[in-house]
């Protein structure tokens, strides 16, 4: 480590941007979450003005996130941010659930640095490869000065917000979109032009990270999709005790509605969720729509949250593991 040198810190954690081929023609046929994070940076032009430092935090395909990585992932967040000389963070990160991770972390961190997800289309060995430019424009961000904070992901030039970003496409490199909120800002060359504010805090979280960190499981809340002729009986099967155990499942605390259109719902599962939370089960509403989040009114059966199913889910669980 170099004296006096402000610090740019890398954790890894997996994902295509890791991934391997047998062949450098084929982008297709590959294994996310092989390299470690050293060798992504290794040759890579850095920032100048800072020194860049790496940490393997976790090998996974992003696909299997889970509690455990997260509360790895939230620490060294944690210990990092806390040294002075620590200008940013970047994390490399699978571009599946990249979006609950970034979520996840500005929910329980907010942190007055900025914090940069970045991550690939194409794994590490292809030809074309699009994890080393990410990287680079994640560093520029995570480099870029006094003002910049929060969790953002960068991809294909574009920087976006944790509230905000969703990965909308399943093959193409731009994949991620930030919705109707827009996108935070690009990086051009190396320089950030910013249209947006940084990201704002999102959830009281005097006690949450503490409580994330020592949780031995998350509250259990579970996503129900309504759809032309849909059925009650997948949320009373979601709500079965015995079903559950038989699984070593806890049960079920929560449920989000991904609802058609506006937040609507098939009568059928209508009547589910209402017996749901006649039970106790907390049911929040959001739309299956990628775009037009739901506004909560004050007067609805069903409260509807301004967010993803998942990031929904999410904010859901993080409440009940605190209330
Ligand atoms: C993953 O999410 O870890 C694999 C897919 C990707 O990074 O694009």
């Amino acid at each position: 480590m170099q004296v006096g040198l402000e610090k740019i810190v890398v954790l890894g954690t997996g994902g295509t941007i890791a991934g391997t081929a047998s062949a450098a023609s084929d982008s297709r046929n590959y294994r996310a979450a092989q390299l470690p994070v050293s060798e992504l940076l290794a040759g890579l032009p850095l920032p100048g003005g800072c020194e860049v430092l790496s940490e393997q935090v976790a090998q996974v395909d992003s696909k299997d996130m889970d509690l455990g990585v997260w509360q790895q992932l939230l620490q060294r967040c944690v210990h990092w941010l806390a040294q002075s000389e620590v200008r940013g963070l970047v994390i490399t990160h699978g571009t599946d659930t990249l979006e609950e991770t970034a979520y996840l972390l500005q929910a329980v961190l907010a942190p007055r640095k900025p914090v940069v997800l970045t991550c690939a289309m194409r794994p590490a060995t292809a030809l074309d490869a699009d994890g080393p430019q990410n990287l680079r424009d994640a560093l520029a961000v995570a480099a870029s000065g006094a003002d910049a904070q929060g969790v953002v992901a960068v991809c294909a030039g574009r920087i976006l917000g944790a509230a905000d970003v969703q990965k909308v496409h399943s093959w193409r490199l731009d994949a991620f979109s930030a919705g109707d909120a827009g996108d935070i800002g690009q990086v051009r060359h190396g320089r950030i032009e910013r249209w947006r504010d940084w990201p704002p805090a999102l959830l009281p979280r005097e006690t949450m990270l503490e409580a994330l960190l020592t949780a031995r499981a998350l509250p259990r809340v579970e996503i129900v999709l309504s759809h032309a002729a849909a059925c009650g009986a997948t949320v009373d099967a979601l709500l079965d005790p015995a079903l559950a155990a038989r699984h070593g499942a806890t049960p079920v605390r929560g449920l989000v509605l991904a609802g058609t259109g506006g937040g609507t719902v098939h009568h059928e599962l209508e009547a589910a969720l209402r017996r749901a939370q006649g039970a106790g089960v907390r049911v929040l509403r959001t739309t299956r729509c990628v775009d037009g989040l739901l506004q909560p009114r004050a007067d609805e059966e069903f409260a509807a949250a301004p967010l993803t199913p998942v990031k929904a889910r999410l904010a859901l669980m993080l409440e009940l593991l605190v209330s």
